[in-house]
């Protein structure tokens, strides 16, 4: 019987024999279109090669595309768990004609493959064609000898795929499995069709149209196919099982949940599908690059980990569950998809911060919500109150609390949520008028509606002449500032960058005849107003007056430099570490580049260095920078980078910097408002300087260009340079030197404790040492003060001791630098009378200290007067004395 993943290399290997480029998964991410919240087809990353957009690397391809549908136009959140084949996630497998063959072509490959490689037998398979598409029909007739009555012709939308609301589309045949009449249901299209004997298996779609926003629909350049069959279903076919979840993989990944909760019963059954299903969406997100969050995708992918872990908690794990799982997930997926493998310690770590995160409010939800559905039967409400609250409270999605009571029939009034939601959103807004802020806030509205936007020159100059339209102080309009004051400005042009898109804020000066003031930082109000923070240094500032403004230019270059390097580090981090890296925030200034990005481990010094490397060289290249100002779609069409949920507005700045290192095109591409140097080579030098996590899945890197380089290496250099000088060697030894040095140092300490205790147990050290044992009340007892002698170094020396003292009990205080440390040591019969943890107790205690730990026949404790060693002794010995 094929495994799941001979089955997806068979598909794969076929296709590729066909003539296809086999292509690796993309992204979860949609790396191409602001439109869609995740993949959720194979043909999504090709969507512009069916538009024509761009061109596509060959006229054909195949591909096994990661998907994840739970959200948007295909959700199938709801049904996980409940029936036998729905999934958060799963793999598509596709074969991709762009503009080359057409349904004949498609049909028969389709066919070949099900009934020669697969060994599908025919009579088991039928299909579906729209209603109109005389075409196919003849077809399949031709094709694979199918009778009229297993070619059926569907009108309904079921017939016609379409990505989203907008996109490529076309009517589509889809090819269906009769599982057996022991199964309930009826072909497609009868009134029974929604039973689970006959399922889809493949969907061919004809791709004849492109779907625009305003209800349009245009005919692509040239008809193409685009097909998609589920691989956990196929799988099932050819597995000779009927449920999904029977599936290799699946029963893999029930049985690891199994093994950490017990087997439980059949009612636990659907908890171990969720389980297993929202693992694989969860953990394939968080490689690429989502972290959960309260909105957009980092809320869906907060719905899936969370209604996984409330299964979780119902199955009785006591400790977060899903991250223990994720080992079980790599060993059945990480060859298909390295990616797992890289990012296999972040999942693990945000998995298991997200399930300790909800287990501190998800046992008290869970109880309010069992009182609110106590008595209630089928058919009931839970009222949208209480799943706000629970939402509110206790982070419980919506969906989260409908699968709770799914089971018994119950629903949520989910109007009165939204009613419950908004009413709180009012509250909150209503809270802020009449404070300072918003009162500001409607300011700056005011004057943004008198003045219009301001008009900003900056991208192609750094000084110019201008009117001050305007003078704000603390949110109120004012009519002159002197020497001293600080007020914000507004000009009718500036060549000031407010900061936005993660760049600072300009500073500059501005003079006017009779007076200087500093802008120390420029902000936007109000959206599009450039509001400067100015202190007059001299003479007195009016609205009308005509001023010169500068920024400060070293500065901006800085900034520029700093800017334009954080793209190439973008695409150097992709290029090097994966395509999972996106931007996830960053500031630059006129110092230093600050750049967040989502990589689940540690950079490795190779790492670090083969980005250096290839930012460098991009900036040796010294090309000009190529900037174009274009509508956002075209933008992202021509491949730009662009950031999920930024707003643009009707044009956008496109920069294409250098070009790319081993092959076609520039080296970076991104949608960008900020300000950006002419060539890459007025970057001069790129060093990073450091790299660390700053979130679960998030890491930070700090770095610096040009002048700011060469001084931080100037610095790293003086540094080796003192140390040789002091040494009196050449700097290439210094390195050597320090390990040396260091070992020594290790062996002087080790050989110091040595001497310690060799002196201690020599009883040479002064302090109270009797160097006999004595007898008290029958037991004989070794008790000494050592001076100079820390806590770790007396255990050797109390094991030392117990061939003195083979039946008794040996007590040890050490006193370095004004501290106690105690040792008790019980030996032989002593053991069955006395317990180490309770002398070294009372010798603690004797000494002002709080306690001691360790194991019936010996134990330790600190003790912070070490003045007061001897009345420690003194009390083990009352408590041997009984
Ligand atoms: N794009 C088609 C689907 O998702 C194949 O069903």
């Amino acid at each position: 019987m094929p495994s799941l993943n001979e089955i997806r290399a068979t598909f794969l290997d076929y296709f590729a024999k066909n003539d296809h480029l086999a292509v690796a998964s993309a992204p979860l991410v949609p790396q191409n279109d602001p439109t869609l919240l995740f993949v959720n087809a194979g043909m999504v990353p090709f969507k512009n090669y069916f538009t024509g957009a761009e061109s596509p690397p060959a006229p054909r391809a195949t591909s096994s595309q990661k998907c994840v549908r739970a959200g948007g136009k295909h959700n199938d959140l709801d049904n996980v768990g409940y029936t036998a084949r729905h999934h958060t996630f799963f793999e598509m497998l596709g074969n991709f004609s762009f503009g080359d063959y057409f349904k004949e072509r498609a049909i028969e490959h389709a066919w070949t493959l099900l009934t020669r490689e697969f060994k599908i037998p025919a009579e088991r398979l039928l299909v579906t064609v729209y209603a109109t598409d005389d075409e196919a029909h003849a077809l399949w007739k031709k094709i694979a000898g199918l009778p009229d009555e297993k070619i059926i012709r569907i009108a309904t939308s079921d017939n016609f795929w379409s990505m989203g609301d907008t996109g490529p589309c076309g009517p589509c045949s889809e090819i269906f499995y009769d599982h057996g009449d022991h199964i309930a249901g009826g072909p497609p299209g009868s009134p029974d069709e929604d039973g689970d004997r006959f399922v889809e298996i493949w969907n061919l779609v004809f791709m004849q149209y492109e779907q625009f926003a305003d209800g349009l629909r245009a005919d692509l350049p040239r008809p193409s196919i685009d097909t998609g069959m589920g691989l956990e279903r196929v799988a099932a076919v050819l597995q000779g099982v009927h449920d999904n979840y029977d599936i290799d993989l699946f029963r893999a990944l029930i049985a690891a949940s199994k093994a950490l909760t017990g087997p439980g019963d059949a009612a636990s059954e659907p908890s171990h599908r969720v389980i297993a299903d929202h693992l694989r969406s969860s953990s394939f997100l968080i490689a690429d690059g989502v972290t959960p969050s309260n909105e957009g995708r980092g809320y869906v992918l907060r719905r899936i980990m969370r209604r996984a872990m409330r299964h979780a908690h119902l199955l009785g794990a006591q400790d977060p569950l899903m991250h223990r799982l994720v080992p079980a997930l790599v060993e059945q997926m990480g060859a298909a998809y390295p990616e797992l493998r890289r990012a296999e310690a972040a999942i693990i770590d945000t998995l298991r911060q997200e399930e300790e995160r909800f287990r501190r409010t998800l046992g008290r939800g869970s109880a309010l919500l069992e009182e609110a559905a106590a008595g209630l039967g089928e058919g009931a409400v839970i009222p949208g109150e209480v799943a706000f609250k629970l939402y509110d409270t206790y982070g419980f999605p919506l969906d989260l609390t409908q699968d709770a009571v799914r089971s018994r029939g119950i629903t949520v009034d989910v109007e009165g949520f939204e009613v419950a939601m908004n009413r709180q959103r009012e509250q909150a807004r209503e809270a802020w008028t009449g404070s300072g802020q918003v009162a500001q806030a409607s300011e700056w509205f005011a004057l943004r509606d008198r003045l219009g936007p301001s008009d900003f020159i900056g991208y192609e100059a750094s000084e110019a002449t201008a009117e001050v339209l305007s003078l704000v102080a603390d949110g109120v309009e004012v009519d002159q500032a002197s020497a001293g004051q600080t007020v914000q400005a507004l000009f009718d042009r500036t060549p000031f960058y407010a900061e936005s898109g993660g760049q600072a804020g300009d500073a500059g000066e501005v003079e006017w005849t009779g007076g200087v003031a500093r802008v120390l930082d420029t902000q936007k109000q109000a959206g599009d107003l450039f509001a400067h923070k100015l202190e007059v240094v001299s003479g007195v500032l009016k609205p009308g007056e005509r001023v010169r403004l500068a920024v400060a230019a070293d500065a901006r270059a800085a900034t520029r430099s700093n800017h334009s390097a954080t793209h190439l580090l973008h695409a150097a981090l992709r290029n090097v570490l994966g395509p999972h890296v996106s931007q996830k925030g960053q500031m630059v200034d006129g110092e230093r580049i600050r750049f967040d990005f989502s990589h689940g481990q540690p950079l490795t010094a190779d790492e670090i260095d083969r980005i250096e490397a290839e930012v460098n060289a991009v900036i040796r290249q010294n090309l000009p920078a190529d900037l174009q100002v274009m509508a956002p779609q075209a933008a992202i069409e021509a491949g730009a980078m662009a950031l999920f949920g930024e707003k643009y507005g009707d044009s956008v700045r496109v920069l294409a910097l250098g070009r790319a290192l081993d092959g076609e095109g520039a080296y970076s591409v991104e949608l960008c408002g900020g300000t950006h140097v002419a060539r890459t080579g007025d970057i001069a030098l790129f060093k990073i300087v450091s790299e660390q996590g700053v979130a679960a899945g998030v890491r930070r890197i700090e770095a610096l260009t040009g002048e700011a380089a060469r001084r931080w290496l100037l610095e790293q250099a003086g540094v080796s340079r003192t140390l040789a000088e002091q040494f009196k060697i050449p700097v290439s030894e210094v390195a050597a030197r320090v390990e040396s040095l260091e070992a020594q140092r290790r062996r002087l300490e080790k050989d110091l404790a040595d001497a310690k205790r060799q002196l201690a147990m020599g009883g040479g050290s002064g302090g109270s040492a009797p160097a006999e044992a004595e007898d008290i009340g029958g037991v004989m007892i070794l008790a000494r003060v050592m001076e100079g002698v820390g806590g770790k170094d007396l255990r050797p020396i109390a094991e030392a001791f117990k061939k003195q003292v083979p039946d008794g009990v040996i007590a040890l205080v050490g006193v370095a630098e004004g501290k106690g440390a105690v040792t008790v040591a019980v030996t032989g019969a002593a053991q069955s009378k006395f317990s180490a943890v309770e002398l070294a107790k009372a010798a603690v205690t004797a000494m002002g200290g709080q306690g001691a730990g360790g194991r019936p026949d010996f134990a330790q404790g600190g003790a912070p007067d070490g003045s007061k060693a001897a009345e420690g002794l003194a009390a083990v010995k009352a408590a041997l004395a009984g």
